[in-house]
């Protein structure tokens, strides 16, 4: 029987609370299928911090190591607990980031998908939705501003100054968009390259680079935007996307406005993946305003599990089944505070009680 060994890094705010919901999921993929799941709870985060000093301790990173995929919740804490840590030490900059570094999981998979049946999440107008929401951005995660050396100081007018460097090398973005191409060739071959060419020189050198590679499939039809009118367009015609690839800092940006027209982040999991790790995550932060309170839903954390399934695992039936089963708990009308008003026809649920359903409807 196969064993895979899974780093479970619940992290900070909501994290455990969705954590234990995805666990439940995995359980049950475990019950009925030839293979084992070894979770490895490890601290990473604000929580890490307090506890041991260092918010990516060794013991965490040894784990990670050692892991086949790596599931880790939101991190990051209220801005009072924040301030307490040194900058260099804060959650974001001293584990996510070093994280996505050591792994070199340079491309993140963000699908922003609501079907017909959920439309009543989007803010979007019934005839803006159409027939639902589904694309998948694919976002550079280990380059351009968030990685490239960085320096503070004073200038010799005796002004505060900050420098950050923008830097991809051509094979850092022939390797992201190939995964653009790939998956445009499993979907509808038509992949949305988003850029800022008329002002940014990465962005020339990103845009040569993806015509060089896209002679390779030449299948896939390519179309150009820029990033400001891409954020546009997300709002006023999204059926327009299916595949968009963009670099790191574009990525963040589009993505959360991907979680906005969904109608909550709490809907938008996501993949990390390198050509030797894998790790999975909800796009959004850790909520803390709303933690311990078991309000907070499940999806984006059961969603990552189901990207694992996939992508880790190679087991794409499980993997549909747990997004049915999740779509099919809000199809009967439950939801959690988070995500719905109490009002006609929403019936309000837990943390705990939507992963029970999602767990009941998987186990049919
Ligand atoms: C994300 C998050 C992170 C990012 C933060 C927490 C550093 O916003 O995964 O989108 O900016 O990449
Ligand atoms: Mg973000």
């Amino acid at each position: 029987m196969k064993n895979y060994k899974i780093a479970i890094l619940a992290g900070d705010g909501i994290g455990p609370e969705i954590m234990s919901e995805a666990v439940k999921v995995l359980k049950v993929i475990e019950e009925r299928n030839d293979l084992s799941f070894e979770l490895n709870e490890a601290a990473f985060g604000g929580c890490a911090y307090y506890e041991s000093g260092h918010p990516f301790p060794e013991e965490t990173k040894t784990i990670c190591d050692n892991s086949e995929a790596i599931l880790k919740g939101p991190i990051g804490m209220n801005h009072e607990d924040s301030e307490r840590i040194p900058v260099d030490l804060r959650p974001e900059r001293g584990a996510l980031l070093p994280l996505r570094k050591r792994l070199n999981t340079y491309a993140n998979f963000r699908p922003v998908s609501l079907p017909s049946g959920l439309a009543h999440f989007s803010p979007l107008k019934p005839e803006v939705i159409g027939d639902g929401i589904d694309m998948v951005m694919i976002r550079e995660l280990v380059g351009g501003l968030y990685f490239g050396e960085k320096e503070v100081g004073v200038n010799s007018d005796g002004l505060r100054y900050v420098k950050e460097n923008l830097e991809y090398d051509e094979s850092q973005i022939a390797r992201i968009v190939h995964v653009g191409f790939q998956q445009a060739m499993r979907r509808k071959k038509i992949l949305h390259n988003i850029h800022k060419s008329n002002v940014l020189k990465s962005s020339v050198l990103w845009n040569e680079v993806l015509g060089e590679v896209s002679v390779e499939y030449p299948e896939v039809e390519v179309r150009h935007m820029l990033v400001d009118a891409a954020a546009t367009a997300l709002c006023l015609n999204p059926a327009q996307f299916d595949v968009m690839v963009m670099e790191n800092m574009f990525g963040d940006i589009l993505s959360d406005q991907g979680g906005g027209i969904l109608g909550s982040l709490g809907l938008m999991p996501s993949a990390c993946i390198g050509d030797s790790s894998a790790y999975y995550e909800p796009s959004h932060g850790s909520a803390p305003d709303i933690a311990g309170q078991n309000i907070a839903n499940p999806y984006s954390m059961i969603g990552s599990v189901a990207m694992m399934l996939e992508l880790s695992f190679d087991m794409l039936e499980e993997s549909k089944n747990v997004w049915a089963a999740m779509q099919s708990v809000f199809a009967d009308g439950f939801s959690t505070p988070d995500l719905s008003k109490p009002g006609a026809g929403v019936k309000m649920i837990k943390t705990n009680e939507f992963g029970d359903r999602v767990v009941a409807v998987l186990s049919k």
